[in-house]
């Protein structure tokens, strides 16, 4: 590699941030990291990784000596230009992006002709043009300002960090800042897409809505397939093979969660609503997906007849495996809804329960798998953790009282929980 890389500073050290951070160290930048949070950045001082995210308490190990934290953003604007943002946008109670965090670092920094504020964060579409706005409002109109939309899935973020599908970087204007953030990218290889800011904005936007349109597609498909006969995987391995559908996304199921695409499709149908236009199609996205996810409960009724008394073990809570991420779980929706109808749930997650515990404190949680298949009526995979996928179904069959197997992810061996004298449902299978 041709000389040093560019040192950059990263302000919110969640998921977005810290793999980021961990990614620009991996090749060979000096990075700052800076969180409000002080018990964040003191378990990162003393190398200890506040998420779970698979490889990333080993990348930031092997870069100890590159990466600094600190709660103050002195260091990183003394020793880089370039400012990663990515603080947390959660929804609003009217469903569109809440931007303090965003706006309170708009409002830390300093007027500098030196640095530039590189949005990270998923905000909506307008929100470059409106910083732009203030910080000419505040005198600080010479900070340069791009957005650089992160498209990395949890779980298995590093790669996605690694090999991304594409960068996307979008300035008002041609500004030394878009060209340094370029040139970090470059040795990744990925295709390069510069754009103007408020297009650099909507990709982010457009492309969870489309991911999340895919997957209430498919998941209505494995509703019609039930009325039908048809089964869902073979469907969405004939529909996938047309190129210009593509395969990836149309595994059906109990919905997505997550708080990506639940917060950025609402985001863009208010983002739409507030410019005057109605996006129909993201209202029925939202609503099948909420759907989705009480679907199972509708066919536990339908085999147990009532709920009432019922128990029922749930396999997995996080919104999908390799993560400890509750929000937007369906799990919340399914645990909730199911104890609504009586039911005594029982849930167990290999990583998730101390962060499921936060939001259901008063849910009957596992310490082991064995324990929600114990003298279970019914068992739902809500998670498709490998450690499910291998289970013994005939020791599965011989621990549970009731036969009820829900595969709430088409991801287990029909065949195999059949084999061990159990009834076997998934979404969209005849
Ligand atoms: C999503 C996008 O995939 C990333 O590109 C984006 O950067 C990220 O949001 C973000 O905006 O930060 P993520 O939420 O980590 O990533 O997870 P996904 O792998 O996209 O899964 C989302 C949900 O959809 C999960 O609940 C998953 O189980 C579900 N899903 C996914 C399906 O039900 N079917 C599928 O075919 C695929």
């Amino acid at each position: 590699m041709s000389g040093p890389r560019e040192p950059i500073g990263v302000i919110g050290t969640g998921y977005v941030g810290l793999v980021t951070a961990a990614g620009f160290a991996d090749l060979g930048s000096e990075v700052y990291c800076v969180d409000i949070d002080e018990s964040k950045i003191e378990r990162l001082r003393r190398g200890e990784v506040p998420i779970y995210e698979p490889g990333l308490a080993e990348v930031i190990a092997r870069n100890s000596a590159r990466m600094h934290f600190s709660t103050s953003l002195t260091d990183a604007l003394a020793g880089s230009r370039l400012l990663f943002v990515s603080v947390g946008t959660p929804p609003t109670y009217a469903g569109d992006a809440d931007l303090s965090a965003v706006l309170a670092v708009v409002d830390a920094m300093p007027a500098s002709s030196d640095h530039a504020l590189v949005m990270k964060s998923t905000v909506p579409c307008g929100t470059g043009r409106s910083i732009a706005r203030m910080l000419d409002e505040q005198g600080k109109g010479a900070l340069a300002y791009v957005s650089c939309p992160e498209f990395l899935k949890e779980g298995t973020a590093l790669e996605d960090f690694t090999r991304p599908d594409r960068v996307v970087v979008g300035e008002d204007g041609a500004g030394w800042a878009g060209d340094a953030v370029c040139a970090l990218y470059e040795p990744l290889g990925a295709p390069l897409l510069r754009t103007d800011v408020a297009s650099a904005e909507m990709i982010k936007l457009a492309s969870n809505a489309f991911l999340a349109t895919k997957i209430s597609f498919i998941n209505e498909i494995a509703n019609v397939c039930e009325e039908t006969g048809a089964n869902v995987l073979e469907v969405a391995r004939g529909v996938g093979l047309d190129q210009r559908i593509g395969p990836r996304f149309l595994s059906a199921g109990i919905g997505y969660g997550g708080s990506c695409f639940t917060k950025d499709v609402s985001a863009l149908k208010l983002l739409a609503a507030n410019s005057g236009y109605h996006f129909q199609l993201l209202g029925a996205v939202i609503e099948v997906n909420e759907l989705q996810k009480r679907r199972v409960v509708s066919k536990l009724t339908r085999r147990l007849e009532s709920l009432a008394g019922r128990r029922i073990g749930l396999l997995g809570l996080a919104f999908k495996p390799n993560t400890d991420d509750m929000r937007g779980a369906s799990s919340l929706v399914l645990a909730a809804r199911l104890e609504a109808e009586g039911a005594l749930v029982r849930a167990y997650d290999p990583v998730a329960t101390d962060e499921a515990r936060k939001i259901m404190p008063e849910l009957d949680y596992a310490e082991r798998v064995e324990d929600v298949i114990e003298d279970a009526d019914a068992i739902v995979l809500v998670t498709e953790w490998p450690e499910f996928l291998t289970l013994d179904w005939h020791a599965v069959a011989a621990a549970m009282k009731g036969d009820v197997v829900i595969d709430g992810r088409n991801a287990l061996d029909p065949v195999a929980v059949a084999a061990a004298g159990l009834e076997y449902e998934g979404i969209g299978i005849g």
